[in-house]
């Protein structure tokens, strides 16, 4: 459980340094992250190196006894390389390239700019890859950020051709597999295709998949080739990226596959994450200043598995930031609340975000542990209380691992994009979807792991799979061996990888396990709403429903109400076979919720229907309460509970730890 913060030493004046090290040291901070955009600093002019700024940074932070993280600053091409190669500018969708004069300007698929990249990483590598301080290195800064993975550039273009022919090998063979027969779609040559941007309507949605698999390939070569060069020059440092929160434009599994990643990081900016995504408005309005419960979690338990257990909050919000639609100040209490709220899910690592608030630029209004004026900030003194509090309660010294939860739901990201091609409702959202099902699990007061379609799901009592647009055989297979409870969402199998309906019908080869088959689909809008009953909570189906056939030995354990949309309504809402079911509808939190609860407690799993905005997690035989809601609540504790911090009666942005004697 340590704590790290993010320094720009290059925006402050040396004067300052020694202090600044000094003061993290006392504050309890153990990691200081640098160097991540300050590539016109280290190379003014065109191969003009100007390491001595940064080696005093680096000797000075380290003289206080501080643990470093380096970051590429590829993430800032400085003017003079963008003048030299106006082509590193990237192309957006309508064919205009952006400007200079902010950060992420730079076409991924730029062989320009990856070799500039290069360049600076080797010889930042070769300078600093055996500092005995330098603990970890960050490639680039939020990949994607500022929607920055797409690239429509002639560069782009070219390597997505190559991409294509290496996967479908002939251009007949491409032309069949995308059904390029429609609407006289088909090439004569691979030069022949273009990038799926500026027509008229509708792109072939596979042409618009096979884009987005390209385009986040882009990005994990990207990166890959930086982590080839700190691999040689840095080889006993961790290295990491730094994920966002909600964010799904590439496939993290797969950027992270073949020793890409030694931990996985990622940017947890809670209150601002509430604001900008599809949460219904009384959410938002409730957990303003606290962040929704479970968004923070979500994120956590995600990148969990994408680390292979290993995960860092590389950046925390510390107070109000400047980028969301509404920056309120959070509740006093929450900065410390998140730092154990990471730990309780398994963070190695809390690394705040910034020591100081800067006065001038495009971050002047967000808010870091130090004032500008260089005083203590409400979140700073917030971390100062968690740093004395970890170093004092021996219960978190050394504390291991969170193990492997009873509860595993599936997030794919391949799903998400083929849903945001084709929506077929205007509020269809699969991570949303996704989402309801956790928030309904963690309100049961239940650990869950989120993994992908392709982890080993042994040892799992309960398999939830809130849609998943494509199911091959090896799921299949995990279902057929395992013992665990399985409940698969509205679009399961409804597609094949080559982006077309399954020719026995969705499910697909789900259809092995469960028969049954999904006949026709409708979005709903919302004054069409299907009303049905789980156990004693009444509800209805939002944006989306299927109207499913039991085949075989499926039974129909729920069913619509009869006439509650077109007369003698009636349709199968849960079917089962066995122990796997088949929701054919998005419900409403509650019969999502009451519907886990049921499956939960057939998989002989222990649920409690927590109070509003309460969660706990375990993790290494402590159990963490965190009070995100407006009310104080008593924590269900056993009665044999131990208390290692605060106490079961908890305020607003209260928390507590106990163990079980
Ligand atoms: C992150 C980014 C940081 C900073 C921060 C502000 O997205 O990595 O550099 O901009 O947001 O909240």
């Amino acid at each position: 459980m340590q704590l790290g913060v993010c320094y720009y030493p290059e925006q402050w004046p040396r004067s300052m340094w020694a202090d600044d090290a000094k003061r993290m040291v006392e504050l309890g901070i153990t990691h200081v992250r640098i160097a991540e955009f300050a590539w016109s600093r280290m190379e003014p002019r065109a191969g003009e190196w100007v390491w001595e700024w940064l080696d005093e940074a680096v000797d000075t932070l380290a003289a206080a006894g501080l643990k470093l993280v380096l970051g590429t600053p590829t993430a800032s091409p400085p003017k003079w390389l963008i003048d030299a190669h106006p082509d590193v500018l990237p192309v957006r969708a309508d064919g205009t390239r952006w400007n200079f004069g902010s950060r992420r300007h730079y076409d991924i698929s730029s062989e320009t700019y990856r070799r500039e990249c290069l360049r600076i990483v080797t010889a930042m590598a070769a300078r600093y890859g055996r500092h005995p301080s330098i603990v970890a290195w960050q490639t680039d800064n939020e990949l994607g950020c500022h929607d920055t993975v797409p690239s429509y550039s002639p560069a782009a273009l070219q390597r997505f051709r190559v991409w294509l022919r290496h996967r479908y090998n002939t251009v007949a063979a491409l032309n069949e597999a995308w059904g390029n027969v429609f609407w006289s779609m088909e090439y004569p040559s691979f030069d022949a295709i273009n990038l799926p941007n500026l027509t008229p309507t509708d792109a072939n949605p596979i042409h618009l998949l096979d884009f987005r698999r390209f385009m986040s390939d882009e990005v994990a070569s990207f990166h890959r080739e930086q982590i080839d060069v700190l691999r040689e020059h840095a080889p006993h440092a961790d290295l990491l990226h730094n994920f966002m929160g909600f964010f799904t434009t590439f496939d993290h599994y797969r950027f992270a596959a073949d020793n890409a990643l030694d931990v996985a990081a990622w940017d947890s900016y809670p209150i601002a994450r509430t604001e900008s995504i599809a949460l219904p408005d009384e959410q938002k309005a409730r957990y303003a200043r606290t962040a929704h419960p479970d968004v923070s979690a979500f994120d956590h338990d995600r990148y969990r598995a994408i680390g292979r257990g290993r995960f860092w909050v590389m950046e925390q919000q510390a107070g109000p930031v400047n980028w969301a639609p509404w920056n309120p100040v959070p509740a006093s209490g929450m900065v410390r609340l998140w730092a154990y709220e990471a730990f309780a899910h398994g963070a190695e690592l809390v690394s705040y975000f910034r020591w100081r608030q800067c006065p001038y630029a495009q971050e002047q209004m967000h808010s870091g542990l130090n004032l500008p004026n260089n005083e203590l900030s409400p979140g700073g003194l917030e971390v100062e209380q968690a740093a004395r509090e970890i170093a004092e309660t021996a219960a978190f010294a050394g504390l291991g691992a969170p193990s492997r939860a009873a509860v595993a739901i599936l997030f794919d990201y391949e799903t998400q994009w083929m849903f945001e091609i084709q929506r077929h409702g205007k509020s269809f959202d699969y991570q949303t979807l996704v989402f309801d099902y956790y928030e309904a699990l963690r309100e049961l007061g239940l650990d869950v792991d989120i993994v992908p379609a392709t982890a080993d799901l042994t040892g799992y009592r309960m398999v939830v799979v809130p849609s998943l647009a494509v199911i091959g055989d090896s799921l299949v297979e995990q279902i057929e061996k395992s013992t665990a409870q399985w409940v698969f969402g509205p679009r399961s199998g409804s597609k094949t990888t080559g982006f077309a309906i399954p020719g026995n019908l969705p499910p697909g080869a789900l259809q092995r396990v469960l028969p049954l088959q999904v006949l026709e689909v409708e979005t709903l809008r919302p004054t069409l709403a299907p009303a049905l009953r789980i156990g004693d909570t009444q509800g209805t189906a939002l944006h989306w429903r299927e109207h499913v056939r039991a085949n075989g030995a499926t039974q129909v354990d729920t069913r619509f109400d009869e006439a509650c949309v077109t007369p003698h309504d009636g349709w199968p809402a849960v079917l089962r076979h066995g122990r796997i079911r088949y929701v054919a509808a998005w419900l409403s939190h509650d019969l999502h919720r009451s519907l886990l609860a049921q499956i939960a407690k057939e998989a002989g799993i222990e649920t409690q229907r927590l109070p509003d905005g309460l969660r706990i997690r375990r993790r290494a035989g402590l159990s963490f309460a965190f009070n995100f809601g407006e009310q104080q609540v008593d924590v269900p504790v056993p009665a044999n509970a131990v208390f290692v911090l605060g106490n079961s009666r908890l305020n607003r942005a209260e928390l507590c730890v106990w163990k079980d004697a």
